[in-house]
């Protein structure tokens, strides 16, 4: 019994792999078609930092995360962020921007 067990699993994996193979031109391993366009978004919020700098004003975020409730688990925030807001000359001058 456990050998043909093993026999049935041992093909169905060889199906697998020569269905999955078969299925996949080797020039091109994403499994997304050709045309597919990636993108990425980010929110000000979890970019620029600088929350309280300059007369802004207190966004909802700031009043969640600064609030009692623990909205964030870890009580992380955004008022630093990756401080584009200090740091986007860096980026200017490095040419990521
Ligand atoms: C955040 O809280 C401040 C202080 O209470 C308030 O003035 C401001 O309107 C609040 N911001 C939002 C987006 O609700």
């Amino acid at each position: 019994m456990v050998r043909l067990l093993l026999k049935t699993l041992f093909l169905e994996i060889l199906l697998l792999l020569l269905h999955h193979s078969s299925a996949v031109d080797d020039d091109d391993l994403s499994p997304f078609p050709k045309k597919f366009l990636f993108g990425t978004a980010s929110s000000s919020y979890q970019y620029e930092g600088g929350y309280n700098i300059n007369g802004k004003g207190q966004s909802n975020w700031d009043n969640f995360t600064h609030g009692d409730t623990k909205i964030i688990v870890d009580g992380s925030n955004g008022d630093i962020a990756v401080d584009h807001y200090h740091r986007y000359q860096v980026g200017y001058q490095r040419g990521f921007i």
